[in-house]
């Protein structure tokens, strides 16, 4: 289906956030996997679909082990085949793969229309039947940066739509493009709702460059009602080395120290140093970011039930 083409299937799977920026490294992945395990530790069920086929969200954060390499994603787009997570990643947190099988998911969802499939139907059903049977409570589907065509596909499934952005000028034009393909998503038809834009990757103590920051993107929200989340992602190298390197969200690594060689489940190659002192601060705005997203989560779902 092109997304010039009006939907004629007016439905969005309820409770499911895109997270999205046409920009690579705005934080995406560590967005989506930090929120989904705080989520999660709070007994709620959570379902990640990583639509990238770098599977970084899969792998290097979330650690999942058993991974299809984005196989079950690609044959439901395809196929209308049903959607198969690797459960248990963590107590209530189940994951779609993301990963190189997803490579071949683009020129389908391009070709679509030729090939007389319907890839945009077949996840809405199957992220649907998914939903509804496991009853999740939230859906975080990570993009990745350059596959258009399934970004746009994307937009015409979930509710609502998360951007992140650093504070160069090339992240916020990616902000500035999603906006964009937002925009014609909706006038297709699509449901999809902005929720809000966060800074990522900011030093806090920058107040006023922080600030001009914002002032950029509320620019970009100009109109639509929407403001930025008030909380930020704060720039931390040692801890977001580590996250990758452990596979924890830095509010995982609070209480973590690393085994030795030998101990429990490390390996020769496993790592054994951590270099963040105080993952504490990065881990507190992720669970003030996570808090916003849960609040205008409730207040729009409800909104949303209302109409
Ligand atoms: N708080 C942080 N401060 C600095 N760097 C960070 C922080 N959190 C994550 N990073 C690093 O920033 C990079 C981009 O993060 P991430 O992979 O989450 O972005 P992305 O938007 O998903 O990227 P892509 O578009 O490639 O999928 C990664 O190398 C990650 O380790
Ligand atoms: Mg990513």
């Amino acid at each position: 289906m092109t997304s010039s083409r009006l939907l004629t299937d007016l439905r969005a799977v309820r409770r499911t956030i895109l997270v999205a920026n046409q920009k690579g490294g705005v934080g995406k992945s560590s967005i989506v996997a930090a929120i989904a395990v705080a989520v999660a530790k709070r007994g709620k069920r959570v379902l990640v679909v990583d639509a990238d086929q770098q599977g970084n969200c899969t792998i290097r954060d979330l650690g999942v082990k058993s991974t299809d390499e984005g196989r079950s994603l690609a044959m439901t787009l395809q196929y209308g085949s049903a959607l198969e997570p690797v459960r248990d990643v963590r107590q209530d947190l189940d994951v779609i793969c993301g990963g190189k099988m997803l490579a071949m998911a683009g020129t389908v969802v391009s070709g679509a229309e030729q090939h007389g499939i319907d890839p945009r139907q077949n996840l809405l059903i199957a992220l649907e039947n998914l939903v509804d049977t496991v009853g999740y409570d939230l859906v975080l589907i990570d993009s990745g940066p350059g596959d258009r065509a399934l970004l746009d596909l994307l937009l015409q499934v979930v509710s609502w739509l998360i951007v992140p952005t650093k504070e160069d000028d090339g992240s916020i034009d990616g902000a500035e493009l999603l906006a964009r393909r937002y925009l014609r998503a909706r006038k297709d038809g699509a449901l999809v709702e902005l929720m809000g834009m966060v800074l990522f990757d900011c030093n806090p103590r920058a107040v006023r460059r922080n600030e001009e920051t914002l002032g950029k993107i509320m620019d970009l929200l100009d109109g639509t009602g929407i403001e930025p989340f008030r909380s930020f992602i704060r720039q931390d190298k040692a801890t977001s080395i580590d996250t990758r390197a452990f596979h924890l969200t830095p509010e995982e690594l609070i209480d973590f120290s690393p085994p030795r060689n030998g101990e429990g489940s490390a390996t020769e190659d496993s790592p054994t140093k951590k270099w963040s002192r105080d993952p504490g601060a990065l881990a507190t705005d992720y669970q003030k970011l996570t808090k916003e997203v849960l609040v205008r989560l409730s207040a729009g779902e409800r909104a949303k039930e209302g109409v």
